[in-house]
């Protein structure tokens, strides 16, 4: 009995031993190969049969013709807080969290536990407006409990979904076709939010030009607000994402907000991006001290890594859209999936626990003096919503991966930065591990560290 016992503290012990080390391992990056490894080569390779060539393989391909195959991507093989493992077991800090999803970390443990029990249940699909589930209307009450302003939502599966039902809200509420948009915006690659992306144009709009309407017109983010006379839609990001963590000039939305309401649009903010703590505050809008929108996009963070998005609006927006008549004017086969809605739910409520707006702003000051420490800078941004202008931010990004940091190039001309935007719940020494890895890729006085063979910039910009 007591040779029982003994045996069972020992074995408690040891698990927690190798769980700790485990643990204590993944904190920073760890790489055993050179990057990319031979089995993320490998898969690439075979990616590149049969993907088509505008994904992931077309960086592999391209860089094969370029006779530089040290440029293809790592292949993800698990990842959790801020650590991504690669097909080879290297291990990296993830800067980017993942597009800007995993603000509570990758995999987070009360997230992954909710999709565990949805899978348990089981209940894995419903089926969009004909048939909800439970999770769906929690998660709208949860929505609408960050922003009671705006009660209402429509669910979808990417921030683009979000962002043309927004369009759509305000074009039913208003009776106007018309949207306005700005310039370096980004509202996703489906044509009805493409219609209203001005980021990299050439690359994204030009081959599809002739099928993006006329109903959006572009004006300077920030600039004079022409007249909104046919416009029903103003999209705007509070703070730019990918055109490079830009904010307007102080005052700038609300006179959006004064305009849109003295002609008789409605302001819409994408914050698929920005929201959920990521700013510091829960929604960048609320950061800048801006006035509340008619509706709000999100997606990203709101689910920790499943594909949901909501498009939230003001009772009379959406109340717009009128009773049901049969056929749903708009619905998807997944909207509001239950894994999702309850992974989003489950999420919501964690980004609360922690207190995601707090833990951006403390970790955002600690990495800003960080990168001051090292002469690295100027540093735009709010939170862990952060860029910093390095002499070639493609370069960086290269010379990053192969010391264990994935960071992306944000923006585009004189914004064109390297984007940090890491999980909020990254702790100092990964912090202090990005800033040594930023500054010896850049020292200060003898400018870049050795010369890379990098990616074309779209090639690195396209998503
Ligand atoms: C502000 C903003 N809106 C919309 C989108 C599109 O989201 P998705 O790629 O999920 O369609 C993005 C994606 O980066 C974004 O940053």
């Amino acid at each position: 009995m007591r040779r029982l016992a003994i045996a069972g503290v020992v074995t408690t012990v040891a698990a927690w031993y190798i769980t700790r080390r485990r643990r204590r391992r993944r904190k920073l990056p760890r790489l055993r190969t050179a990057i990319p490894g031979p089995k993320s080569q490998a898969l690439i390779t075979r990616l590149a049969s049969h993907e088509c060539p505008a994904i992931t393989a077309r960086r592999a391909r391209r860089a094969d013709a370029l006779g530089a195959a040290a440029t293809d991507p790592i292949v993800w093989a698990s990842a959790s807080g801020a650590i991504v493992v690669d097909a080879d077991g290297n291990e990296f800090l993830d800067v980017t969290s993942g597009f800007g999803v995993a603000n509570l970390g990758h995999a987070a443990p009360a997230v992954v536990a909710a999709a565990r029990r949805m899978l348990d249940r089981p209940l894995v699909h419903a089926m969009g407006d004909a048939f909800a589930d439970e999770s769906r209307v929690e998660l709208l009450e949860a929505l609408a409990s960050f922003l009671p302003g705006l009660p209402k939502g429509i669910l979808g599966c990417s921030g683009a979904d979000a962002v043309q039902a927004a369009i759509k809200t305000a074009t039913l509420a208003t009776g106007r076709a018309g949207v306005l948009a700005f310039g370096g915006g980004y509202h996703g690659l489906g044509h009805g939010a493409l219609a209203a992306t001005a980021y990299h144009a050439p690359s994204f709009r030009a081959p599809f030009e002739a099928q993006l309407g006329a109903h959006v017109t572009f004006s300077e983010f920030g600039g004079a607000v022409p007249s909104l006379r046919d416009v029903g839609c103003v999209i705007v990001e509070p703070i730019q994402g990918r055109g490079g963590i830009r904010e307007p000039p102080a005052g700038w939305l609300e006179e959006l907000r004064a305009k849109c309401d003295a002609e008789g649009a409605l302001l819409v903010y994408d914050e698929v991006y920005s929201g959920f703590g990521r700013t510091g505050a829960w929604f960048a809008f609320e950061a800048l001290g801006a006035p509340p929108p008619d509706l709000i996009c999100l997606g990203k963070a709101m689910a920790g890594g499943f594909p949901i998005s909501v498009c939230l609006g003001t009772r009379a927006a959406m109340d717009a859209w009128g009773a049901s008549r049969g056929e749903a004017l708009h619905t998807q086969t997944f909207l509001g999936n239950p894994l999702g809605c309850a992974m989003a739910r489950a999420s919501l409520r964690e980004l609360r626990r922690v207190d995601a707006p707090a833990l951006a702003e403390r970790r955002g000051a600690e990495l800003r003096a960080l990168l001051a420490a090292r002469g690295l800078g100027p540093v735009r941004g709010r939170g862990l919503m952060l860029a910093v202008d390095v002499p070639d931010p493609l370069r960086a990004m290269a010379g990053l991966l192969r010391r264990g940091v994935l960071a992306l190039p944000v923006g585009e001309g004189a914004d064109f930065a390297l984007g940090l935007v890491p999980p909020l719940t990254i702790d100092s020494d990964q912090l202090a591990f990005v800033a040594d890895a930023l500054a010896a890729e850049f020292p200060r006085e003898a400018g870049p560290a050795r010369e890379l063979a990098v990616p074309e910039e779209d090639e690195v910009a396209g998503r």
